[in-house]
């Protein structure tokens, strides 16, 4: 008799081992497999467990234990009424804006797991197209370009940012210095020059605090929904079991949940400015009991405040660091003021965090690129930022109400809706239930409009389909049609 059965339709699945023990086992392991080699994806339905069990000639229970098991695991999620489908948090390759092909190929068998998990991070992070609702996008009015070109003109040819051997791992004083200067002024935060690191963006500003506060069996609180760069982060780090996502409600990350959920954290990741993707403020009677909590189970606080400068109604939020500079380690970031390609950013740590810190820099890259650091301090130091700031607030608070109001007169709100916000470069466009987000994203590329999903955000089983829509610096007219296309795709695929 034949020791292995094959499953017909599904030839991804290979075969199972008889001989070999635990079918269960296996059957999850076959799944794993296919989800690590593109052949199912994020999103997919799977067979149901009774036509499976007859493909794998195996008992229904054996497959049902194994559907269990990777629910479990986060692998895959189950929702009454629509089956058992691949987690969209494991979000595999989809087609790119434009139509363009998958680029890159999925891991190969043989591979370690890690290369699988970089591999797929990869496909998920790879950058929109510059086109609408693509996010942080300067372009036009919002380019900071002549008086960039001129500094950059004038320094690179001489005097600092002329070519040198290694520098300091922190960065370039004269930009330390700036920046203090500036996040003191604008953002309330309580610092020197020393205590400022600066970063090659927000991104490495999360990767060094997360190799920096956390050891192999801590855990960490992560917002629920949350930044991508952050999960990730973790899960590439091995920090699935430590990775504690705490639910986020009208005032923010709820600080009791966290503390029932897991009191000994070492260490919170926090959007408090603004939530992301959501878009509310920590409230705060919320951050005190944050801090308290932190201060009283000798945990670290890190703030992303990757856009607080842009609030349209009323002043930006303090930063929370200022209540508390020796807990908190504090997150900047000039992609989104300025523009992501520069890539500097920085963190403002705690005197006693400086030396671990630059020593996690030191092996990550050394030192940002010294020639920008330069130029972003004149730029800073002779003003340009703060004029530049009050210029792009303008163009953007524009925007984001035609965005709001164009979406809101396109859409049956039965279909979609807006969620309201008063900050930022990105809104959350809510899909009604019956929406798969990821569908939504490769439809709108074919009608090239550029979109993120936001259901890959949550904890797996806890999303809701939903689009964010950046808002830089289009032209009206690009921003109306791209409304218009995007609003067609939805309700085609809600009617
Ligand atoms: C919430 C949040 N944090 C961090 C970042 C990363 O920014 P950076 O370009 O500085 O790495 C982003 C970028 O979109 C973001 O949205």
């Amino acid at each position: 008799m034949a020791r292995t059965a094959r499953v017909a339709d599904l030839p991804s699945f290979g075969a199972l081992d008889r001989g070999a023990g635990n079918l269960s086992r296996q059957i999850a392991e076959a799944l794993r497999q296919a989800v690590r080699e593109g052949h199912i994806r994020a999103g997919d339905a799977l067979p149901s467990t009774r036509s499976l069990a007859a493909s794998f000639q195996v008992a229904r229970g054996t497959v049902i234990e194994a559907y269990e098991q990777l629910i479990a695991e986060g692998f895959l999620e189950s929702n009454a009424g629509a089956g058992t489908r691949v987690a969209h948090t494991l979000n595999t390759p989809r087609a790119a804006v434009g139509g363009e092909a998958e680029s890159r190929a999925v891991a190969e068998p043989g591979l370690p797991e890690s290369a699988a998990l970089f591999a797929q991070i990869a496909r998920e992070f790879r950058p929109l197209e510059p086109i609408p609702f693509a996010i942080s996008v300067p372009v036009g009015l919002t380019a900071p370009a002549d008086v960039w070109r001129r500094l950059g003109n004038r320094l690179r040819a001489r005097g600092p940012a002329a070519p040198t051997g290694y520098a300091d791992p922190l960065g370039a004083l004269p930009l330390r210095e700036a920046i203090a200067a500036y996040v003191r002024k604008s953002r309330s935060v309580r610092c020197e020059a020393d205590q400022v690191i600066v970063t090659s963006g927000t991104q490495q500003g999360l990767f060094l605090a997360s190799r920096v506060l956390l050891g192999p069996r801590d855990q960490a609180w992560i917002e629920n929904p949350a930044y991508r760069g952050v999960t990730a982060i973790m899960e590439s780090l091995g920090y699935q079991q430590g990775m504690v996502r705490v639910p986020v409600d009208a005032e923010g990350l709820d600080v009791e949940a966290g503390m029932r959920m897991a009191p000994q954290a070492r260490a919170a990741f926090v959007t408090p400015s603004h939530q992301y993707p959501l878009g509310m403020p920590l409230s705060m009677a919320r951050r005190t009991a944050l801090l308290a909590w932190a201060r009283n189970s000798n945990a670290w606080v890190v703030e992303d405040d990757y856009d607080s400068e842009l609030r349209y109604e009323g002043y930006p939020f303090p930063a929370l660091q200022g209540l508390d500079p020796d807990r908190v380690v504090y997150l900047g970031t000039f992609s989104k003021i300025l523009f992501p390609s520069l890539r500097l950013g920085y963190a403002v740590v705690p005197r006693n965090l400086i030396d671990a810190f630059c020593g996690a820099r030191v092996l990550m890259d050394r030192h940002p690129p010294t020639a920008d650091q330069h130029v972003l301090a004149a730029f800073i130091a002779e003003g340009h930022l703060e004029r530049h700031i009050r210029k792009v607030r303008n163009v953007y608070a524009e925007h984001r109400v035609q965005l709001m109001k164009t979406l809101g007169e396109l859409l049956p709100r039965e279909l979609a809706l807006i969620e309201p916000g008063d900050q930022g470069m990105h809104l959350v466009l809510w899909l009604a239930k019956q929406f798969d987000d990821h569908r939504v994203v490769e439809r709108a590329a074919r009608a090239g409009v550029a979109v993120r999903a936001v259901s890959p955000m949550f904890a797996p089983g806890t999303g809701r389909p939903g689009l964010v829509l950046g808002f830089g610096g289009f032209s009206r007219e690009q921003m109306g049609d791209a409304a218009r296309r995007l609003a067609g795709v939805i309700v085609g695929m809600g009617g």
